[in-house]
């Protein structure tokens, strides 16, 4: 079975309402394999990058400023289909949408502060993890869980 990475970052709404834990362990969970994780507290210039598409839509600069104003934490997971599986799991945009048993359906009721982001497309993956990370920080190992 083929697998993909996928980045994932804990907005800082979800870092200061206590949801690292949560958020993780959804991920273990499903079986995900963590290659790389930190917590950072990211630039202007990170944030401007990593949400280039949406440059000079209304809710651009509101966006920069809330994903720099507190620390995130940065991730990237490896699983078959991992953009589509964690997608999902993450639910819609908008927390008042987002199904239940989703991370935002479960902790989210706004679409502006919706504790999480994961990349959208498996062709996006490598530029937003290689924002935040160095190739020689993927780490690699044996992974029970990892049974596909
Ligand atoms: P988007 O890429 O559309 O959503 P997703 O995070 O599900 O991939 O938008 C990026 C972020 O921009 C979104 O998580 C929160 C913010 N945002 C708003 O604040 N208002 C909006 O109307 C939209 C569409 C997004
Ligand atoms: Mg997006």
């Amino acid at each position: 079975m083929s697998v993909e990475l996928e980045f994932v970052m804990i907005k800082p709404d979800g870092v200061k309402r206590g949801l690292i834990g949560e958020i993780i362990s959804r991920i273990e969970r499903k079986g995900l394999k963590i290659k790389a994780l930190k917590m950072i507290k990211m630039s202007k210039e990170m944030a401007e990058e990593l949400y280039a598409e949406h440059k000079g839509k209304p809710f651009f600069n509101d966006l920069v400023e809330y994903v720099t104003s507190g620390p995130v934490v940065v991730m990237i997971v490896e699983g078959p289909k991992a953009v589509q599986v964690v997608r999902k799991m993450i639910g819609a945009t908008d927390g008042a949408e987002a199904e239940p048993g989703s991370i935002r359906g479960d902790f989210a009721l706004s679409k502006a502060r919706n504790i999480v982001h994961a990349t959208d497309s498996p062709e996006k993956v490598e530029k937003e993890a290689s924002i935040f990370f160095k190739l020689d920080e993927l780490v690699d190992y044996d992974y029970l869980h990892a049974i596909y």
